[in-house]
């Protein structure tokens, strides 16, 4: 018997458990394992029925992913070993707690009954990974579920509660009773009664509950909303299979299906994006048993955009939130803003009024630093600027007890700075948060000079509590996220400089899939915003000394064209529609003259997306060679989840790897030679050369 499946008998009934820690993925052995087990079964006349469950806190959470990057993988073995169950003359019962997504949930419809206790969920989360199930799940939920919920179910990857599975046919009964003992009654019950099996593929789907033009009208929605991910056409294309056909030729299209989502380059992608913010987690050289600092009350120091955001985050997790402001009409303000955002949630459903006001009750606001007294964990988000945030630090570094967490949202600033102004720089890091802070998933985790160890794995981990996906970085301008996209936004205004226009600038960028070109992201942010920043950056002498730099933005903010607050910015906007305006393009023209850039007729999209993001990756990999990111993954995840990135490019520097390191390499030269190199603006990263020169990819980092 295999170490991960093991056969029991109790009384007439075999129980077969699989251990596969931590949540019972579907690995070869376990696979192997059931084949063997389902063989014991056949074998034995004396059982009567047989129990499938898992040990430790799941069912079977899902396939072992990693295996999916293997070139042969195929999922025909494990689907022979589901049709084997099916097959079994005995009733077979999946028994489900925790999760049962994926394989396990195609496991589970391949036995004749499913029980599972109230808490557990299902799912085929597949399509989250640009994938379909491989398993005859395509097949077998439309003729448990009928085919609208099973498409809804697939095409969300959304895992449904007991309950609902029930009420949609996957689960037969929810055990009041403990698992594996509810399980055995059960089992013993339909052993007794001995009805004749439910199997699931003989099953037809009654096409009267087939809603009329279901699967037009799925294909109606990808047309409007494309998503790149290859997973869901062809989700609709099973089901709409498993309808009209036999099961073993549905089966058949979808192992055919599998494939060519698993072999695209969007599938890769999605993977890679799964495993690196997995990945981003971990920090080299970190000992696993560190303690971590207890984080059961949380200060945020200013009630601006920023810090009633990132009070909701703590709110919404149940931990008690006090927050200081230097005036009472701000922080009324701000307190206002942070219930009507509940109350739109509640609105929308996705709370109840008895929810919002127990968050609201945890939020205490104040005027008086003492406050801060109790907190294990005080954010920081005033105004950015040093003068005030050294203030601020030093006050809290008097104000917070011994051990608490002292953390900065600056966007630019030093935080070494900051954490010498506390005092205690052992306790300080930086938590940049992305606006809206209680809506974007990802966490900058600035990593100062003399951030204790324990102090960063906390935050790492009390990130996760809170539903971030959080991103180490070192201590520089702009983290890793804002410093790369500041080499976009450089080329983009050169780009304007040179004649090409607002729109054609986004138009070519959003052609990659990105949501939204730089003019409109600038315009949506504030003109006003972006422009601060340049002008701040330039006083502390962090700009090359080229008067063109980023021109545009600080002429727009001179006109008072804030952006599309203002109603003008790169754009005009006629209720909220960006339309290109005469007065943006003059003023490129006249800047251009000022500074004797030349003025081009026609430039192309492909010139404009290499010029973009080019550079952005020379930067990527700066920050790398740089030790300021531990991997690519990790850049790929800041974008990703802060920027808009499509997650089926799978970030920058998966991206680069898709167009060739060498081609980069080569068109950053190029246009060194094309447009000049005064600033430097063309230089390569030692990096990315080297890499170029051996012919590596950022996939294989660690390079030795
Ligand atoms: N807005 C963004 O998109 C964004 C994104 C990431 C990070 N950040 C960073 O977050 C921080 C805050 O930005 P914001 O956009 O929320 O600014 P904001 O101007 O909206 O809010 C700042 C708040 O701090 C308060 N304040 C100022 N001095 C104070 C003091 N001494 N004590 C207590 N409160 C004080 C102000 O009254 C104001 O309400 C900045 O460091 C900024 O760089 C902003």
């Amino acid at each position: 018997m295999s170490d991960v499946v093991t056969l029991e008998r109790r009384g007439e009934t075999a129980l077969i458990r699989i251990d596969n820690p931590p949540v019972n993925a579907l690995e070869r052995a376990v696979r192997d394992g059931l084949r063997v087990a389902v063989a014991q079964v056949r074998d034995d006349p004396d059982i009567r029925a047989v129990v499938v469950y898992a040990a430790g806190r799941t069912f079977v959470a899902g396939a072992d992913i990693a295996e999916f990057e293997t070139p042969d993988f195929e999922t025909d073995g494990f689907r022979e070993v589901l049709d084997q169950i099916e097959a079994l003359d005995r009733p077979v019962i999946a028994a489900i707690h925790g999760t049962a997504l994926g394989g396990g949930l195609e496991l589970a419809m391949a036995c004749h009954y499913r029980v599972a206790v109230p808490t557990a969920r299902v799912g085929l989360p597949e399509v989250t990974l640009g994938l379909l199930p491989g398993a005859a799940g395509t097949q077998r939920l439309p003729r448990l579920a009928g085919a609208e919920k099973a498409l809804d179910m697939m095409l969300t990857g959304r895992a449904i509660s007991a309950r609902e599975a029930v009420q949609a046919g996957i689960v037969d009964e929810l055990l009041e009773d403990e698992l594996v003992p509810g399980a055995l009654a059960f089992a013993e019950q339909v052993a007794q009664r001995n009805d004749p099996l439910p199997r699931t593929s003989p099953r037809a789907v009654d096409p009267a509950t087939v809603p009329d033009q279901l699967f037009q009208r799925a294909r109606e929605q990808l047309v409007k909303r494309p998503t790149g991910n290859p997973g869901p056409s062809r989700i609709i294309q099973c089901v709409e299979a498993a309808v009209q056909l036999p099961f073993e030729q549905g089966v058949e299209l979808e192992a055919r299906l599998f494939q060519e989502c698993r072999e695209s380059r969007e599938s890769a992608a999605l993977r890679h994006r799964f495993f690196a913010e997995r990945e981003a987690r971990k920090i080299p050289g970190l000992p696993r048993d560190l303690e971590l600092r207890p984080v059961k009350r949380v200060g945020v120091v200013g009630a601006g955009t920023m810090g009633g955001g990132i009070a909701m985050n703590f709110l919404s997790a149940g931990l008690p939130v006090v927050i200081v402001e230097a005036e009472q009409a701000a922080l009324d303000r701000g307190i206002g803003l942070v219930r009507k955002n509940y109350e739109a949630s509640a609105a929308k459903g996705r709370m109840s009024a008895s929810q919002v006001d127990a968050c609201m009750a945890l939020l205490h606001g104040t005027l008086d630093y003492a406050d801060l007294a109790d907190c294990d964990l005080v954010i920081e988000a005033v105004f950015e600027n040093m003068q005030i945030k050294e203030t601020v630090c030093q006050r809290l570094g008097e104000v917070c007890k011994p051990g608490a967490i002292i953390a900065s949202n600056t966007s630019t600033l030093d935080v070494n700075r900051l954490a010498r102004a506390t005092g205690r720089p052992n306790d300080v890091l930086g938590m940049h948060f992305f606006s809206p802070a209680n809506v974007m998933r990802l966490l900058e985790v600035v990593r100062g000079g003399d951030t204790a160890p324990e102090v960063l794995a906390t935050v790492m981990q009390l990130a996760g509590a809170i539903g971030k996906v959080p991103v180490v970085s070192g201590v520089c301008y702009g983290f890793i996220g804002n410093r790369m996209l500041e080499s976009y936004l450089r080329e983009t205004e050169f780009l304007l400089l040179e004649g090409a226009t607002p729109s054609q600038v986004d138009r070519a960028i959003q052609s990659l899939g990105l949501p939204m070109g730089p003019c409109r992201m600038i315009d949506l942010a504030g003109v006003d915003v972006a422009a601060k920043v340049v002008i701040e950056h330039r006083a502390t002498g962090g700009l090359p000394d080229d008067p063109a730099y980023r021109a545009v933005v600080q002429a727009l903010m001179e006109q008072g064209r804030h952006g599309q607050k203002t109603g003008a910015g790169y754009y005009r906007y006629e209720d909220r529609k960006p339309l290109e305006d005469a007065e943006v393009l003059e003023l490129c023209g006249q800047l251009a003259r000022r500074f004797g850039i030349e003025h081009r007729r026609s430039i192309s999209d492909e010139e404009i997306i290499e010029r973009c993001l080019y550079p952005l990756i020379n930067e990527g990999a700066r920050i790398l060679e740089e030790g300021i990111a531990y991997r690519p993954g990790d850049i790929d995840t800041v974008w990703i989840n802060g920027y808009g990135f499509p997650d089926y490019l799978g970030g920058p520097m998966f991206w680069a790897d898709t167009v060739g390191v060498q081609e980069v390499c080569q068109r950053l030269a190029d246009y060194a030679d094309l447009r000049g190199n005064d600033h430097g603006y063309w230089d390569r990263s030692a990096l990315l050369e080297r890499m170029a020169a051996q012919g590596l990819a950022f996939s294989d980092w660690p390079f030795s």
